[in-house]
């Protein structure tokens, strides 16, 4: 039985058990965690808000900024080794948040980005001033090199702004919708209510995460999320919701 499977199930029987597929919890590699016992810190608080696996997607630019690769492998092993002393009960996994650049499909091609959890799906991020354009072209790219584009915090894009622009994105490359889960606990300006109701009730969104960066500030805020979910949109969306990242680890799940 993998990871997803057994989220799905304990899911199911209506405990609170997320997948996080969008933090940066391993310190010293980004502008997230700044020390361990900061990455510390956020374990404890990812393991008491409910997640059970996690996925650490640290910044990547590719082409322009040299990702400290081997930092990386051993805070993540080091975070490991606590998860299991504490006995926190978090599988994790690597990924990587990429801002997207030319470079990126390529470098996906050849395995020197990372995707989430060794799937075929990849997390892409952009710059809020990105033009529709300019997003509707890499998402184009990244799926025709192969991969399954997530949309890092979609809410961020005002180029993204209208629900038939984000069906097109979906149907003509596959994108997936991630949405920030503290987001949900803040109040949604008049402007952009009804784009987010739509995207909810029309099952648009694939993915809550956090993206937490850092204690206190940026913290994890999963549970408040979903439950802000659930009493606006309803119980069963929250539970699609918290189930959706399977097709990510049951895809690779390394
Ligand atoms: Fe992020």
């Amino acid at each position: 039985m993998g990871a997803g499977a057994s989220v799905h199930q304990a899911v199911k029987k209506g405990k609170s058990v997320y997948t996080d597929i969008h933090c940066h919890v391993i310190w010293g590699v980004d502008d997230g965690a700044e020390t361990e016992e900061e990455t510390r810190q956020m374990l404890r608080a990812a393991a008491e808000d409910g997640i059970s696996t996690l996925i650490a997607t640290p910044h990547v630019t590719p082409g322009v900024y040299r990702f400290p690769e081997d930092v990386f492998q051993e805070h993540y092993a080091a975070a490991e080794d606590y998860i299991r002393q504490e006995g926190l009960g978090i599988t994790m996994h690597q990924g990587a948040e990429i801002l997207y650049t030319d470079i990126t499909p390529r470098l996906l091609q050849e395995g020197k980005v990372r995707t989430l959890a060794g799937s075929r799906y990849a997390l892409i991020e952009f710059s809020p001033t990105d033009s529709w354009d300019h997003i509707s072209g890499a998402l184009q790219k990244v799926f025709r090199a192969g991969f399954i584009p997530v949309i890092a915090h979609m809410e961020r894009y005002p180029a993204v702004k209208g629900l038939d622009q984000v069906r097109e994105l979906k149907r003509k490359y596959q994108a997936l919708v991630q949405i920030n889960a503290r987001t949900l606990t803040r109040k949604i300006p008049l402007l952009r209510r009804r784009f987010f109701d739509g995207l909810f009730t029309g099952e648009l969104v694939d993915f809550i995460a956090t993206d937490t960066h850092a204690m206190p500030g940026r913290e994890t805020c999963m549970r408040e999320g979903m439950t802000a979910i659930g009493k606006k949109y309803g119980e069963e969306t929250a539970r699609r919701l918290a189930a959706r990242p399977e097709i990510i680890l049951d895809n690779g799940g390394r």
